[in-house]
C-alpha cells in the first residue's frame, strides 16, 4: 500500500532541513555540496536517522500493548540512545543491551556520550562483553525474556531497527520529503551520499527514490566493515521497502550501490581520512560530524567529488544522520 497509508506517530519536528555547504563546495572544487540535517530533525534527545525510522515503528508498538522497548547496539550506539528518549516520551521503559562493538581505548567510553543520555532518559543500560555483529543477537532476546519474566510486555527493536519489517519506511518517507524539497528550492539533486551499516536508512531511500520519476544515484558509504553483510541487509530490506509501499517492480541491482573503501578495518575505529573529514567539516562549515559514521561517509563524498567520480555539474545532497554524541568519547583522537 502506499506509504501514506501506514500509520506514522509524529517524532520529528517536520521536515528536516537542507541547505548548501558551500566552502565546502569552492574548497573541493567540484560539484554543488548539500546537507539535509537528520542531526537535527527532532527534540527528542538530538534526534537522528532512528527517530525518523521509529515514526512507522511506535503505532505498532502502541498497538502491542508493550510496556518496555527492548532494544541493542554498541556502548556508544545512537539508535539505543533514541529508543530510549522515544521509551521515555511514550512513558515505557526502555532496556538496551550495550554491547562492546568498538575496542577503543578511551576509558570513558562507556561513561559519556549517548549511554550517558540514555541513562539520564531512565533507560535500563546493561554492558555486554559481545563483539559487533549488524544480525539479530541471542543477548536480545534474552533481554525480551527478562522483561517477560519480570512480569512486563517487551517489544523488541532490532539494531539499528532495521531488520523490523517496518523498519524501511521511515526513509523512504525521507525519498519524497527530498522531492517536494527540491520543488521549493528549485534544485535537482541527482546523487545522494549515505553512510550505511544496519542498511535499512539507505534502504529505505533506495526503495522510496525508485517509485520517483527522474533516476539518481544513491551511494551508500559502508562504515561496517564488514561490507558483505551490510550490503545483503541493504538489498533484503529495500526490496522488502519496495514491496511493502507497493512499488510494482524489482528493484534492479545497479540500484543497490554500497561502496567500500572509507570504513577502515573495523566498526567505530575513525582512520586517517575520517578524521580529515571530520576537521573539514568542522572547521569549513561548522557542521559536526562523527568518527563512527559521518566522518567515513563525508570521507567518502570527500574523495568521490575530488576525483570527478561525481561530476561537476552535480549537486549532491549529503544526508547527515546524526550521531554527535559518540564525540565525547573519542576525545583522545582529536588531542
Ligand atoms: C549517525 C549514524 N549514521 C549512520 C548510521 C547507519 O544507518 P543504518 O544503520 O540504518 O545503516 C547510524 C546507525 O547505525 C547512525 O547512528
Amino acid at each position: 500500500m502506499p506509504l501514506a497509508d501506514f500509520p506514522r506517530y509524529p517524532l520529528l519536528f517536520g521536515p528536516s532541513p537542507i541547505h548548501p555547504l558551500d566552502r565546502l563546495t569552492t574548497h573541493l572544487g567540484g560539484a554543488r555540496i548539500w546537507a539535509k540535517r537528520e542531526d537535527c530533525n527532532s527534540g527528542l534527545a538530538y534526534g537522528g536517522n532512528k527517530t525518523r525510522k521509529l515514526e512507522y515503528i511506535v503505532p505498532d508498538v502502541l498497538a502491542s500493548g508493550a510496556d518496555t522497548l527492548v532494544s541493542i547496539g554498541g556502548y556508544q550506539s545512537n539508535h539505543t540512545r533514541q529508543v530510549a528518549a522515544v521509551a521515555a516520551k511514550l512513558g515505557l521503559g526502555a532496556r538496551l543491551v550495550q554491547e562492546k562493538w568498538v575496542d577503543w581505548p578511551d576509558a570513558v567510553n562507556d561513561k559519556v556520550g549517548n549511554i550517558l543520555l540514555s541513562r539520564i532518559m531512565g533507560a535500563d543500560v546493561r554492558l555486554d562483553p559481545a563483539g559487533f555483529d549488524i544480525g539479530i543477537r541471542e543477548s536480545w532476546e534474552e533481554a525480551m525474556d527478562e522483561v517477560r519474566a519480570a512480569g512486563g510486555t517487551p517489544y523488541g527493536i532490532p539494531a539499528g531497527a532495521s531488520e523490523h519489517p517496518l523498519g524501511g519506511l521511515g526513509f523512504a518517507g525521507w525519498a519524497e520529503e527530498v522531492a517536494q524539497q527540491e520543488e521549493q528550492l528549485g534544485v535537482f539533486f541527482d546523487t545522494i551520499v549515505v553512510c550505511t551499516v544496519t542498511g535499512s536508512t539507505h534502504a529505505g531511500m533506495i526503495a522510496g527514490f525508485a517509485g520517483q520519476d527522474r533516476p539518481r544515484r544513491v551511494l551508500g558509504i559502508d562504515a561496517s566493515a564488514t561490507l558483505d553483510k551490510t550490503r545483503a541487509q541493504v538489498e533484503r530490506i529495500a526490496r522488502h521497502t519496495a514491496e511493502l509501499i507497493g512499488l510494482g517492480r524489482e528493484l534492479r541491482e545497479d540500484e543497490i550501490t554500497v561502496l567500500e573503501g572509507w570504513a577502515g578495518d573495523r566498526y567505530g575505529i575513525p582512520v586517517r581520512s575520517t578524521l580529515d573529514a571530520i576537521r573539514l567539516s568542522g572547521s569549513l562549515e561548522g557542521m559536526i560530524i562523527d568518527p563512527v559514521y559521518e566522518g567515513k561517509s563525508m570521507a567518502g563524498l570527500i574523495d568521490l567529488v575530488r576525483d570527478g567520480e561525481i561530476g561537476r555539474d552535480s549537486n549532491v545532497l549529503y544526508a547527515h544522520l546524526g550521531g554527535q554524541p559518540a564525540l565525547n568519547a573519542y576525545a583522545g583522537a582529536f588531542a
